[in-house]
């Protein structure tokens, strides 16, 4: 199992008789970013407390970095990070002392200590603000003091619960870059997310939590290619090709105006080339062929009845 960062099974958690996690089921490689994407209260933050050992589960096991969850609770800690969802930056210290204080608290001294905190201020480029309280640092600058916080112990596995949620554009993916460095260096990363595109760009592999359960497992691209509306669209060069097109595959819909024919399909190159030798035996050209694939909004929507936070938003 040394490859396996984080293995889940049947993890159940209520509070009174609400059913927050209704058996949930994980196996996240390591080295790899995982990302748990749901909407408000699709029971997220409290997946990861369970499995930061915050929270103890009603039912169910979990093996993180190869450790029990139930028994071996202090080997678990101190193979994890954890950068909650909201920031543990204390505001009255600046950020060298908050990082100082966690290097305190985990017992880095002298050197060893200054070496770790000054590498951090500088890998996340906040030299020029260490001396000053954490209080009047951006939204962007927080997120990115309190991740540095995680990584004081170097840990292997590092949970981060909506590490962007509010940061603007820029800020969003200087954090992914820096999530990208870290999985570089071997880090195993479970992300928590509301945002599909972020799931999109990060993640190797994506679970969709919907009150409580997995509704769906799989790559952003496999997640995509599970609802319909994939679909192989075939522009030509005039009305009579189209014609002709159309006659050949009747499952397009046209679109006259376009001199287009939208093709249902999965998107996936046998499907396009089966597509294209039909069209050749009739000699029959496309003057541009693309490939449209739903986004995991589509996604997101086909498989839970409802959209995500950030699609209501927009
Ligand atoms: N300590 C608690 N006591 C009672 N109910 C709780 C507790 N913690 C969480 N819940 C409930 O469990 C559900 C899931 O909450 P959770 O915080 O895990 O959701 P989330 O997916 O992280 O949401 P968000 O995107 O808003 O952070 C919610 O209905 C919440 O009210
Ligand atoms: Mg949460």
């Amino acid at each position: 199992m040394n490859n396996t960062a984080i293995a889940a099974s049947g993890l159940r958690k209520s509070y009174g008789d609400k059913k927050v996690l209704d058996g949930i089921d994980l196996n996240i490689a390591a080295g790899s970013i995982f990302s748990l994407l749901g909407p408000n209260g699709a029971g997220k933050t409290t997946t990861v407390n369970v499995l930061t050992t915050l929270a103890r589960p009603d039912d169910g096991t979990a093996r993180i970095a190869g450790f029990d969850l139930a028994t071996q609770a202090r080997e678990v800690r101190a193979s994890i990070g954890v950068t909650g969802q909201f920031a543990a930056v204390d505001d009255l210290l600046t950020g060298a002392e908050n990082l100082r204080l966690m290097a305190d608290l985990h017992r880095l001294r002298g050197a060893e200590a200054t070496r770790v905190v000054t590498g951090l201020l500088e890998r996340f480029d906040l030299e020029a603000a260490a001396g000053k309280p954490a209080s009047t640092y951006s939204g962007g600058m927080r997120r990115k003091l309190d991740l540095a916080m995680t990584l004081v112990t170097r840990p292997r596995i590092v949970f981060l619960d909506e590490p962007t949620t509010g940061l603007d554009p820029r800020s969003r993916r200087t954090m992914w870059d820096i999530v990208r460095e870290l999985t570089a260096e071997g880090v195993t990363i479970f992300l928590t997310t509301q945002y599909l595109e972020e799931a999109d760009q990060l993640a190797d592999h994506i679970a969709v939590l919907d009150q409580g359960r997995i509704v769906a497992e799989g790559t952003a691209d496999e997640l995509k290619r599970r609802v319909p509306g994939s679909h192989i669209r075939l522009r030509f060069t005039d009305l009579a090709e189209l014609d002709a097109a159309a006659a050949v595959l009747p499952a397009g819909t046209r679109d006259d105006e376009a001199l287009a024919l939208n093709v249902p399909g999965d998107g996936g190159s046998k499907a396009l080339r089966a597509l294209l030798d039909r069209l050749a035996d009739h000699s029959l050209e496309a003057a541009d062929v693309s490939i449209h694939t739903p986004d995991l909004d589509d996604v997101f929507l086909a498989l839970t009845g409802h959209a995500t936070t950030e699609a209501e938003a927009q």
